[in-house]
């Protein structure tokens, strides 16, 4: 355990906009320098504050890696407010002995309502639905385009985690038939109503695919062409994980082509699009910009949870979600 002094304020840099909810516990204890402009903070200015930062609470932005360690020599903590840590290299902070905490838990119901709504809007078209009404053609002898049913479906959930579980539960309630496939099967198969199937056959099965995995090196990419030729034409991709699990050029080719009925992504590669990205122009997708975990109150329990990472892996505590667990006890 590390002597603290108590009147010691640690030096913490914060990558983002954060939340009271974090400000509120970390102020009292640290001095802290806040990125709270768009876009990621400018390396220079990072550079600069890392050389004698104590902890860093990172929003996701940018990426934590040897070099950037390199720039924080007194470094002894890293908070991220998310549970996703794909911008993070675990492996160079565990060398150094810094620990790592995430925000797993807390976000799961708000990920999983927007997971499922995806499938809910893609199915109906509820989004383009609204767009028909605002143009003015709700007419008594105009119809909007017909949707398909929910009830009876196939979803396929690529990566049945908490969100998985959670997302699969507003699925049943819809009347779905659940499919997953993960590395390995889970154990409690029954318990979560869902039945494991190898992803080739996942693919060929679904109505919905859903996918819920992290972004890691074996899932890079792992929606290319030749995936998307296994899915139904009548099917819909949908992603609530990381953008860059999808080869994008191979979706909109898939989108173009008719090869899958359509898409539902709240996440993209790259992220945010540029205006003239051909995925905006296609009639099938519906794009949502990155807010499964994006609500008051979701938010506020994971800026918590991050602070109470950042604090304890500061005075050489264990932290109460810890990646790399070997560091988080000192
Ligand atoms: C997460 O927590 O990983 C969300 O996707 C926000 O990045």
């Amino acid at each position: 355990m590390t002597n603290h002094n108590p009147n010691h304020k640690f030096k913490v840099v914060i990558t983002g906009r954060v939340l009271p909810a974090a400000r509120e516990l970390i102020d009292p204890v640290c001095e802290t320098v806040v990125w709270d402009k768009p876009g990621p903070v400018p390396p220079d200015l990072l550079s600069a504050w890392l050389a004698d930062a104590e902890g860093l609470l990172s929003t996701g932005n940018i990426p934590i890696d040897a070099s950037l360690l390199a720039k924080a020599p007194r470094l002894r903590a890293v908070a991220q407010v998310s549970v996703g840590y794909d911008n993070v290299d675990v492996a160079a902070l565990t060398a150094r002995g810094i620990p790592f905490g995430n925000t797993p838990g807390v976000l799961v119901e708000a990920t999983a309502d927007i997971a499922f709504g995806l499938v809910l809007s893609a199915a109906r078209r509820i989004p383009a639905a609204y767009e028909w009404v605002k143009a003015g053609n709700w007419r008594p002898d105009s119809r909007f385009p017909l949707g398909v049913d929910l009830f009876g479906k196939t979803l396929g959930i690529v990566g049945m985690g908490q969100i998985g579980a959670a997302a699969a539960r507003r699925a049943q309630a819809s009347g779905m038939r659940i499919i997953y496939y993960n590395r390995r099967p889970r154990p409690d198969d029954s318990a979560i109503g869902a039945a494991y199937r190898p992803l080739e056959d996942l693919l060929a099965e679904s109505d919905f695919v859903l996918v819920l995995t992290p972004l890691t090196p074996e899932t890079r990419k792992m929606f290319d062409r030749a995936r998307f030729s296994l899915m139904k034409p009548t099917a819909y991709f949908v992603n609530a994980a990381r953008g860059a699990i999808v080869d994008t050029p191979a979706l909109v080719e898939a989108l173009q082509t008719g090869r899958i009925a359509g898409a539902a992504l709240d996440v993209t590669d790259p992220e945010p699009l540029p205006p003239d990205h051909p995925l905006l122009s296609l009639s099938n997708v519906i794009i949502t910009p990155h807010i499964g975990s994006a609500t008051h109150e979701t938010r506020s329990r994971m800026a918590r949870l991050a602070a109470e990472n950042l604090l304890a892996g500061l005075a050489g505590k264990p932290m109460p979600a810890c990646v790399n667990p070997e560091c988080c006890r000192r």
